[in-house]
């Protein structure tokens, strides 16, 4: 009984920090084929920082254009949270629910320049 369960938890901690720890690997398999630049979303090159909705040449949906701010990280960690609370009419509707593969993909942002 006791073996079993230590072979459970075992197994879930082999898999999920490995995905938390590492932002780039998450943000190549759940952001990449909508933010590389392309029609689908904005890219997020220098997105970390940045005014909200503000690049050029995307057609921003009203409800994320109209957001005023700076993504700060507790801006991103809400949006990532849940997009549509944090912009009711958001046309981004995945989330990342899990609290250490945000902050492992808002790290990551950092990087992207
Ligand atoms: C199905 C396509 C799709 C996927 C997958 C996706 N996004 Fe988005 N994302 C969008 C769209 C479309 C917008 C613009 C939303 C709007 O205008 O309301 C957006 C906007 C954003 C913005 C705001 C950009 C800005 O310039 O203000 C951030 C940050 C963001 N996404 C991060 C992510 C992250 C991180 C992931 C992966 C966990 C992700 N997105 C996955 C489509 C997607």
């Amino acid at each position: 009984m006791l073996r079993s369960l230590l072979a459970v938890a075992a197994l879930s901690l082999a898999a999920s920090p490995a995905l938390a720890a590492d932002g780039a690997q998450l943000f190549n398999m759940q952001c990449k084929m909508c933010h590389a630049g392309g029609p689908m979303g904005p890219s997020l090159n220098g997105v970390a920082g940045a005014k909200i909705a503000a690049k050029p040449g995307f057609a921003y949906s009203p409800a994320l254009k109209g957001k005023d701010g700076t993504w700060t990280d507790a801006n991103l960690d809400a949006f990532l949270k849940a997009p549509t609370q944090f912009a009711p009419g958001t046309r981004m509707m995945i989330a990342v629910p899990s609290d250490a593969n945000r902050a492992a993909v808002i790290a990551y942002l950092k990087t992207l320049k």
